[in-house]
């Protein structure tokens, strides 16, 4: 028996499609509010949590299994073990400020972020000082109204930037799924974990 801890929401949906692809599920994920499932054919359970939630169920071992962004492992840094790129939920991790920004290297940069310590990661490779306003959503809103000079966000489309009047400065790194596992059920569950590691690899787009 396997428990799997997925991310609430589009990503968790394209994860479980997945899953099903690999012969781990029937594909249907709309259960209404239940938060966990059962598919009957494999015996694999599957729970629902907040995206960055999944590794904390798994590091801890109420998940054995998980599917979490880059960001989130980058940033939470949980002992567990990465096993591969889903290839899903790609994006990249960037700085944006408004068209009119223009830094100013005499005091630190001020960044607006829910990614503190990538941030600080990032920036310290760059060589510029900073002070992290750390936020917990809606970051774009923060160089409009003067709390920061530039966002440290996670960009997909590029929409929210825009409809927002901001614009990339800089990229950091690339994102996507990864799928995760506790570390002692790797050790006691191998097998079935390794094989479901090559059938996900058999079923996600090649670059
Ligand atoms: C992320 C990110 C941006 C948006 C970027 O937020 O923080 O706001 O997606 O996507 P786009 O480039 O396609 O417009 P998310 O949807 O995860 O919501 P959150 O602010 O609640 O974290």
């Amino acid at each position: 028996m396997i428990n799997i801890a997925l991310p609430k929401g589009r990503l968790g949906e394209k994860a479980y499609a997945l899953f099903t692809a690999a012969g781990y599920g029937d594909g249907r994920s709309d259960i209404g509010r239940r938060l966990s499932f059962r598919d009957e054919k494999s015996g694999f359970n599957y729970f629902w949590v907040k995206p960055s939630d999944v590794a904390v169920y798994v590091e801890r071992g109420a998940a054995d299994v998980g599917v979490v962004g880059k960001d989130v492992l980058d940033e939470d840094r949980p002992d567990v073990y990465e096993l591969t790129d889903l290839k899903i939920g790609k994006c990249k991790m960037c700085v944006a400020a408004r068209a009119d920004f223009k830094d100013d290297f005499s005091r630190p940069l001020r960044v607006a972020s829910k990614f503190v310590r990538s941030a600080e990661q990032y920036y310290s490779s760059v060589g510029r000082r900073i002070t992290v306003i750390k936020l917990n959503g809606s970051v774009e809103l923060a160089p409009i109204l003067g709390l920061s000079d530039v966002i440290f966000d996670i960009v997909e489309t590029g929409d929210t930037l825009k409809a927002n009047g901001l614009r990339v400065i800089a990229q950091a790194n690339e994102i996507s799924a990864r799928f995760i596992a506790n570390k002692a059920a790797y050790k006691f569950k191998r097998d079935i974990i390794s094989r479901l590691v090559k059938q996900l690899d058999g079923v996600t787009e090649n670059d």
